[in-house]
């Protein structure tokens, strides 16, 4: 059942669970995601990237998610833009039925980042699509604007973390309904080099200035150990890859106020892991469907193993019954 990232949020926030929000890039990433969903009872958020916009063109991808919504129709499914740059890019997710919108401004100036993030918020709310903005700088992806390797990232963290008064005046002044906050993650899968650890005091310390706003984690993958071991046996080279351990994330979500956890890497790595282990031990196999398929098998194993750590396992029916509550308004696109 689609709807928009409002009533997730709402029972997320004091309900000691989180949003999964997981990227799709391709047929088998979804099913795999979407069958964990199905199988745990737990709502979800589908996210598309602008590279994965390009990649596999909106039209295939908006028919994969029709396709399950009409398959699931008891998973509360948001359809969500992740990191868009542009007022327009905003507006064409708008337009093809997307049902929540990130407006990423975070390596502009604030007044910039306050100003498209605030047309952003116009735009969407006007058309009934919720919207969440970014404050702070994450690395990993955006260590390239501020020229920042993972380790230097690391070493000068605070300066990068979201201000909690800027945090306040930023919700404030652009009407956001959720914040992507810089906790100490980054994307990608060399997020520490030391200590994995996320900025728990500066979480605190944003909800005293932003009660009741729901926050957004960015690069809360785990970068779980038995997958880089698969990928490096198998002829890949990722050494030092590190995640943000899986109890710091089910804290974040149980103890405080992170209603949704963005999850990409995890994702590739399962699936890489997984052709790579295929090709590997089976040669002469050539057979898309023998080696997407254990991809995708191990794909919903991740998502199950994820939907667990953030206790949204089995609140799709809370989800759905909030929606309900709200009389389902759905963006203007449906109407
Ligand atoms: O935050 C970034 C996501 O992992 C999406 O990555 O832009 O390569 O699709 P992408
Ligand atoms: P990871 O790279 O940790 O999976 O983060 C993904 C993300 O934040 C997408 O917006
Ligand atoms: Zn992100």
């Amino acid at each position: 059942m689609l709807m928009t990232t409002k009533p997730m949020f709402d029972l997320a926030y004091e309900g000691e669970f989180g949003i999964g929000a997981f990227n799709v890039n391709n047929m088998e990433i979804t099913q795999g995601i979407i069958e964990a969903c199905a199988a745990e009872k737990s709502p979800c958020i589908l996210q598309i990237s602008k590279g994965a916009r390009s990649y596999a063109n909106m039209r295939f991808l908006r028919k994969i998610i029709d396709a399950c919504v009409e398959e699931y129709p008891d998973v509360p499914i948001a359809i969500h833009l992740d990191h868009g740059d542009t007022v327009d890019l905003v507006q064409t997710c708008i337009d093809d039925k997307f049902t929540s919108v990130m407006i990423d401004g975070s390596h502009h100036d604030y007044e910039q980042n306050v100003e498209l993030s605030r047309k952003s918020v116009e735009v969407a709310h006007a058309a009934g699509v919720t919207v969440e903005a970014e404050l702070g700088m994450l690395g990993g992806i955006e260590e390239d604007v501020v020229g920042l390797d993972a380790a230097e990232y690391e070493k000068n963290v605070e300066q990068f973390l979201t201000d909690p008064d800027e945090a306040k005046d930023f919700a404030q002044r652009t009407g956001i309904d959720s914040l992507a906050v810089a906790i100490g993650t980054s994307h990608g899968a060399f997020k520490f080099t030391t200590e994995a650890k996320l900025a728990f005091d500066r979480i605190e310390a944003i909800m005293k200035t932003c009660p009741g706003l729901p926050l957004v984690m960015h690069g809360s993958s785990s970068v779980p150990r038995e997958f880089i071991d698969l990928i490096n046996k198998y002829g890949g080279d990722m050494p030092n890859a590190m995640g943000v351990p899986e109890d710091q994330i089910a804290m974040a979500v149980r103890k405080y106020g992170v209603c949704k956890v963005n999850i990409d890497t995890d994702l590739r790595l399962a699936l890489t892991a997984k052709i790579r282990e295929v090709f590997a031990t089976k040669p002469s196999e050539f057979d898309p469907r023998k080696y997407l398929g254990p991809g995708r098998d191990a794909i919903v194993k991740m998502v199950q193993r994820k939907l667990h750590m953030l206790n949204s396992a089995g609140k799709a029916a809370e989800v759905a019954a909030q929606w309900e509550k709200l009389g389902k308004p759905m963006p203007n696109s449906y109407k």
